[in-house]
């Protein structure tokens, strides 16, 4: 098969490492791709959001099979963009439906799924221009931190948590009435905080069957012991000691099938990842957010641990013959640690020439999956905030990060920074 992936993060260059294994996978472009994919397949310069640009790459390619890496292009429906066009619609697309999309593109819409399927999650309201004075006797009476989410894709910066009411007023003023997502904000969900600890799940699906492809603890914030700024990920840890059989039973039954159901019974199209951002309060899983792809770091330690041929259950899903494979993964412990530009996630530089990794793609001890990197000539330089993704296998969760500890020590670049201590409950 030729295969086209679409995106250019870590997650990107994992699944392009993961994808490029498969027995099924025979050219594989990454449009637009990064320094590390390069190394795995053949970049391509068109972005994640023309379609019509891709569809003629498609066309002279003889492209069998597409993967689509970030939510935008999902939200924009790309699946009915191909499913629509004659000349494209044998072209398996490993995505959901724009309709199925909006579990992750509109926090109301994905709420109100929740509702009507009556999966467990944090309590709500939703508010517009229309009922703001409303919202804001909501938000007095509402017991603290109050969690206020805007209902569009906002680049994963439209969640405010906020522990006093006037900061959560300001906040819904900022959202409703300045715009400050745009559209985005013109609705805001105001909801219950959930105490806990996260987990994210994911799972393959044709919206009938569905196989759980792996799991990871995620650690978001910039500074060590989860302090100081949000980022886009920092780091991860596979398998998880909390996810034991109990606990994923509860999530199966009371959150991944009464999902996949729903989007049977709503007749809502979907074929790719569902991501469930779960947490875990006091042994019981609720719903903090669905997403229709893949985690960015997550995918850099699930990857590695699923044992299975990836393009081979793509395959499976479009033939509806998912349940007759059985997933398995890998021996050990996997984490991931997240090398990211000095000042990110706020103000950083770009083009930082990065030393010791010009081919490089498996260490000894690692895997390195580039993130925001390109090549400039022979070099390769930074190009994002997160920068590269060093993923290692070990006996324990303390074992394979201090692997990836040590590989992170043989490569440089000015401003790089690390967290030091990702799975530190665990170990
Ligand atoms: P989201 O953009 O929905 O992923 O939210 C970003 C982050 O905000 C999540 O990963 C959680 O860490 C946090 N968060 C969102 N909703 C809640 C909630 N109801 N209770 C506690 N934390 C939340
Ligand atoms: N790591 C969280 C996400 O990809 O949304």
């Amino acid at each position: 098969m030729n295969i086209l992936l679409l995106g250019s993060g870590g997650r990107e260059h994992a699944l392009a490492w993961k994808i490029k294994q498969s027995n099924f996978c025979q050219n594989l472009y990454i449009a637009p791709g990064n320094a590390g994919t390069d190394l795995v397949g053949k970049n391509i310069g068109i972005s994640v959001n023309d379609f019509e640009t891709q569809k003629a790459f498609c066309l002279t390619h003889q492209i069998n099979m597409i993967v689509v890496g970030p939510e935008e292009p999902l939200v924009k429906g790309i699946f009915d963009f191909y499913k629509n066009d004659e000349a494209l619609n044998n072209i398996i697309v490993i995505a959901p439906s724009a309709k199925a999309a909006q579990l992750e593109g509109s926090k109301s819409f994905s709420k109100h799924f929740m509702q009507r399927h009556q999966i467990p999650t944090a309590a709500y309201k939703e508010f517009t221009k229309e009922n703001f004075e409303e919202g804001k006797e909501y938000i007095q009476k509402h017991s603290l931190p109050i969690v206020l989410k805007a209902d569009g894709l906002a680049a994963g910066k439209g969640v405010i948590i906020c522990t006093n009411t006037n900061e959560a007023l300001k906040a819904f003023d900022e959202m409703i009435v300045h715009q400050q997502f745009g559209e985005a904000s013109a609705k805001v969900v105001i909801e219950q905080f959930l105490q806990g600890i996260e987990v994210s799940v994911f799972v393959l699906t044709n919206g009938k069957d569905y196989q759980i492809i792996g799991h990871a603890k995620d650690y978001k914030r910039i500074g060590e012991g989860e302090t100081g700024l949000n980022t886009g990920g920092m780091g991860c840890v596979t398998p998880v000691p909390f996810m034991d059989t109990l606990f994923m039973q509860k999530v199966e039954e009371k959150i991944i099938k009464p999902t996949i159901d729903g989007l049977y019974k709503e007749q809502l199209s979907y074929h790719g990842f569902l991501f469930f951002g779960l947490m875990n309060v006091q042994g019981e899983p609720y719903v903090i957010e669905y997403n229709c792809r893949m985690g960015d770091p997550e995918t850099e330690v699930v990857m590695p641990r699923l044992k299975n041929d990836l393009v081979e259950l793509f395959v499976a899903m479009e033939k509806n013959n998912l349940q007759n494979i059985a997933i398995k993964y890998n021996e050990g412990f996997f984490a991931t640690i997240m090398a990211v530009s000095g000042g990110y996630p706020g103000d950083y530089k770009k083009n930082i020439l990065i030393s010791q990794v010009a081919n490089v793609l498996i260490d000894k001890e690692s895997i390195i999956f580039h993130a925001g990197t390109k090549k400039d000539n022979d070099n390769i330089v930074t190009n994002g905030g997160r920068v590269l993704a060093v993923t290692s296998q070990g006996l324990s969760i303390a074992d394979a990060v201090n692997k990836s500890k040590q590989t992170l020590q043989t490569i440089s670049f000015e401003g790089m920074y690390y967290r030091k201590d990702i799975g530190f409950e665990f170990v």
